[in-house]
């Protein structure tokens, strides 16, 4: 494991990421390697090749990293690829009738429905509450005392958790807050637990482990989110169309589908308030847990994002996050050298074919953001650290279908912009009011299990720059 001091003036910093394997692993060593780190699985071939095919057990799996192949699968035909039957295992759990599950006409309406609750402007709406939660967050650092230490892991799910809280409950949870997070993150804890008879392709009928636990813990989360849910409806039918708490909740109660008018069903509000706070959470803590670390190995960018926070942060609320343009640079760098969903999967339906590639039906898709974001073909210096590369004067340059942190194409993420402007927002005002630096002989080391995080997590010690945003 790699330790890490800051770089000197001049010297490029590579973040810490594992040694592409020399040659392919084996079944067995694979295996062994999918479970400890998938991360760690992938040989140097990938990272120079477009498409390379790996030959499976019960299938054959295609690794396409080539940005018109990629194009094909996700955008011009997409209705051929779908979402694979292990990913779709993961998300049945009760997020089954929300956005990320669904499929075929289902999907169709819930997207054209969802698609005004993160339209721009509405999620420049939020900028206040993303601020408000920013600014309690760093109220609390300042009382923890002289340089405290934190785990950066953990307070970034925390300020996602309470982001979320803020824009889809605005007004609230009616009970303690605390029992409601503990609720959610022992929800969070259990539902994307994949074990090794789902990777065997087990039928769901077959009884898994603790599988009584598992759902008594979500039964319980979904109750208080069913209470919250069915306490609003109530107050939105005794109150006129314009009125209500402004937030996701009432957004999402309120829409209607463009073509027929008709409104979303219970279960459906439901399974996408999970989905939200489900797809929302991890990957955007760890998109804020990673650029923390990243600026506290770099002096030059922490300087950068501090001067644009000092200028900008107490002008006026709109257009803030457009403003912060090096703030933003630095997020998509770290999504780029850490997407928190480092591999998307589909499967074929149909025979199809990817260039000169053939590919039969039922074959497995993988496009790894974390791969294509490091391919030697298409990025020049792509181990290094360089927000440069998408400040404003240079982002147009990158070509299209090289940089998928959110996916593309009809299936790609309807949050991306809420999650790019909260994690901006919030890594200018904590840049801006606290020093922050890892503790000194720290591991830090990427692992792949939902999200793309840090193995040990980030202890970081925090030190107030004094007060204001
Ligand atoms: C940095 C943070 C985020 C990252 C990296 C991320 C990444 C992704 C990716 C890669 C996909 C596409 C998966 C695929 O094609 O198989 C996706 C889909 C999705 N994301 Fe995000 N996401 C983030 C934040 C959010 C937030 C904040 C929300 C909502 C509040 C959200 C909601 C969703 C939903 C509902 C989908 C499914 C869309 C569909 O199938 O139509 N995500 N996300």
């Amino acid at each position: 494991m790699l330790r890490i001091s800051e770089p000197g003036i001049g010297e490029e910093f590579r973040p810490p990421a594992p040694r592409p394997q020399d040659r392919r692993l084996g079944l067995l060593s694979l295996l062994a390697t999918l479970r400890r780190n998938p991360l760690e699985c992938w040989s140097a071939e990938y990272f120079r090749e477009p498409i390379a095919r790996v030959r499976l057990p019960f299938t054959t799996a295609h690794l396409v990293h080539d940005p018109a192949a990629i194009r094909h699968v996700l955008v011009d035909n997409a209705g051929n690829y779908r979402k694979d039957p292990i990913q779709r295992r993961i998300l049945a759990t009760g997020l089954g009738d929300g956005l990320l599950s669904v499929e075929g006409e289902r999907w169709d309406v819930q997207r054209r429905t969802l698609a005004p609750l993160f339209a721009r402007r509405t999620v420049a709406s939020f900028t206040a509450s993303m601020l408000a939660a920013a600014d309690r967050l760093a109220e609390r650092w300042r009382t923890l005392g002289a340089e405290s230490t934190v785990d950066m892991v953990a307070e970034m799910t925390l300020i996602t958790l309470n982001v979320l809280a803020l824009t889809i409950f605005s007004d609230g949870i009616a009970r303690d807050y605390d029992e409601f997070r503990t609720a959610m993150n022992g929800y969070f804890a259990v539902i994307g637990r994949i074990g090794a008879l789902d990777l065997l392709g087990v039928p769901p009928s077959v009884p898994r482990p603790g599988q009584g636990r598992l759902r008594r813990t979500m039964a319980y989360f979904e109750g208080i989110i069913e209470e919250i849910i069915e306490a609003r409806r109530t107050r939105l039918a005794s109150q006129p169309s314009g009125d209500g708490p402004s937030d996701l909740l009432t957004l999402l109660l309120r829409a209607l589908d463009p073509s027929t008018g008709r409104a979303m069903s219970f279960a459906e509000v439901r399974s996408n308030i999970l989905t939200f706070l489900s797809a929302g959470h991890e990957t955007t803590a760890n998109t804020l847990a990673w650029s923390i670390f990243l600026l506290s190995q770099s002096a030059d960018w922490r300087a950068r994002v501090r001067e644009e926070a000092e200028r900008e942060l107490d002008g006026p609320v709109e257009g803030l996050a457009d403003r912060l343009a090096v703030t933003r640079a630095v997020v998509e760098e770290t999504l780029r050298l850490y997407p928190p969903i480092a591999a998307l999967s589909r499967m074929a339906e149909r025979a199809d074919t990817l260039g000169d590639v053939e590919v039969k039906a039922r074959s497995l898709i993988v496009i790894a953001p974390y791969v294509l974001h490091r391919h030697r073909a298409l990025w020049e210096r792509p181990d290094v650290f360089d927000p440069s590369r998408f400040l404003p004067e240079a982002r147009g340059a990158i070509p299209r279908y090289t940089y998928l942190p959110f996916g593309t194409g009809p299936r790609t993420c309807i949050g991306a912009a809420f999650a790019l402007q909260e994690a901006t927002i919030v890594l200018a005002v904590l840049t801006r009011r606290f020093d922050i630096a890892l503790l000194p002989d720290v591991k830090v080391w990427p692992l792949q299990r939902i999200t793309l995080r840090p193995s040990d997590g980030l202890p970081m010690r925090v030190t107030s720059r004094g007060r204001g945003r």
